[in-house]
């Protein structure tokens, strides 16, 4: 579907976003480890979050609706049952990776499938600590879905240092780790998203800026109440719209500001950016607050290669608010952005040419300068939804606006992105 937008003059109001993605697929994975019942509240309403859903449904979990809260009927330590079919993550990579690392410690064959999107995306990351750990998995031609999961007797702990910042690939050794009476640790020099060794307690110390994280069968999780915070990477979309539209000023509800995800704003706020913090407090060990947005002129700033793992989900939005800054806008350490949903980098340089801007690609990023030249583009989202959300929020920018291409594919992470833009212009 073909999604048209005009140029949006003002921004108004306040949101209360669904929760926050990755909180809401590991609330629901924990809770489905548990033995018995746990309620979560604002799970994020994504497709992601559902493909985790219907996944452990097949594990022989139990899942009711209650107004804004999930009920999950977990099956306790070893307690999953043999899968009747192959499990289906859907376009999720979270759900993908984290369920491997579980599976690998169960005692029944698995399989794991993904759309093509996800069946293009790297898994030896994943498959090769957990081949350490003594797991037997098979991959597709070059380390793809669909995963064959094969039951073993034992795993083994690991010291296993990430190659590459991802927290779905530190989340999938410390999940098998759970399994396993003795300690296994992961060591990462670069801070991914810490959510797992948050909700889960998992000790972490820090040594020369190099994080140590544990996991063993003392920190198998125990049945609880979740409360999931709003999703910052949602709300960047809104705040990004928000700063660049004149006389605006919008409220977004208790959004998690989580110190591994809070980069978007750490940099649109030394670009320039008015964003003031306010209710905040920890819930879950989950820093959460209110954010109050005003319209601002920005400033493009160098982007700190440490703060890359904290803002990568929202590259892609960011540097459309870098079209509108001062200066141009830069951004290199930022290869991972190649193996997400698509490649995010030569799918933004390719529709902010389209604009007649000035773009140059490199390995690991990309630099966007020049005064936008053409009208009415027709941008294409490459099926992800988030550069699909990022090219609506350009489209909405542009004098004359601009239609982005396969627009469904939002409902990955947030089916109401119109209906709340539809409330904040009106
Ligand atoms: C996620 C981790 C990040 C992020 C993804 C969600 C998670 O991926 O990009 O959208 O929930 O753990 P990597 O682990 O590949 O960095």
């Amino acid at each position: 579907m073909i999604q048209k937008f005009e140029k949006v003059n003002r921004i108004s109001g306040e949101l209360k976003l669904k929760g926050d993605k990755s909180i809401s697929h590991r609330a629901v994975m924990f809770a489905c480890m548990a033995s018995g019942v746990s309620r979560i509240k604002n799970l994020s309403n994504s497709e992601d979050v559902k493909s985790t859903v219907k996944c452990f449904e097949k594990l022989g979990c139990g899942f009711q609706k209650e107004n804004n809260e999930l009920i999950v009927t977990g099956k306790g330590y070893k307690g999953f049952v043999n899968p009747a079919s192959e499990l289906f993550a859907g376009n999720s990579g979270t759900t993908a990776r984290l369920m491997t690392g579980i599976l690998a410690a169960q005692n029944f064959e698995s399989v794991i499938t993904g759309d093509s999107s996800l069946s293009s995306r790297p898994m030896n990351r994943i498959i090769e600590p957990l081949k350490q750990m003594g797991a037997v998995i098979k991959a597709s031609g070059g380390g793809k879905l669909p995963l064959k999961i094969i039951p073993v007797d034992n795993l083994k702990p690991i010291n296993y240092k990430l190659p590459v910042a991802s927290a779905q690939v530190k989340s999938a050794v410390l999940l098998a780790g759970l399994h396993l009476e003795e300690t296994s640790t992961v060591l990462e020099s670069l801070q991914s998203r810490n959510h797992t060794e948050n909700m889960l307690g998992l000790p972490v110390s820090v040594k020369d800026g190099v994080n140590l994280i544990s996991s063993n069968r003392m920190y198998y999780p125990e049945p609880k109440d979740y409360i999931i915070p709003a999703d910052i990477s949602s709300a960047a979309f809104f705040i990004v719209l928000a700063l660049l539209t004149g006389n605006s000023e919008l409220k977004i509800k208790s959004v998690s500001l989580n110190e591994t995800r809070d980069g978007v704003l750490r940099v649109l706020k030394q670009m320039g950016a008015e964003i003031v913090e306010e209710n905040v407090k920890y819930i879950m060990n989950e820093k959460i607050g209110d954010l109050i947005i005003k319209s601002s002129v920005l400033h493009n700033v160098k982007i700190e290669k440490n703060l890359i793992p904290n803002l990568i989900d929202e590259i892609p939005v960011l540097s459309v608010a870098g079209i509108f800054a001062k200066g141009g806008f830069y951004i290199n350490n930022a290869e991972e952005l190649r193996f997400k949903e698509s490649d995010r980098i030569s799918g933004l340089c390719n529709n902010f040419k389209k604009l007649g801007l000035h773009v140059e690609e490199f390995r690991d990023g990309f630099s966007v300068e020049g005064e936008i030249k053409n009208k009415n583009p027709e941008f294409d989202s490459f099926g992800d939804h988030r550069i699909a959300m990022s090219l609506s929020v350009l489209s909405m920018l542009l004098k004359d606006g601009g239609e982005v291409n396969n627009f469904e594919c939002t409902k990955i992470s947030n089916p109401g992105f119109l209906l709340q833009i539809k409330d904040i212009t009106k």
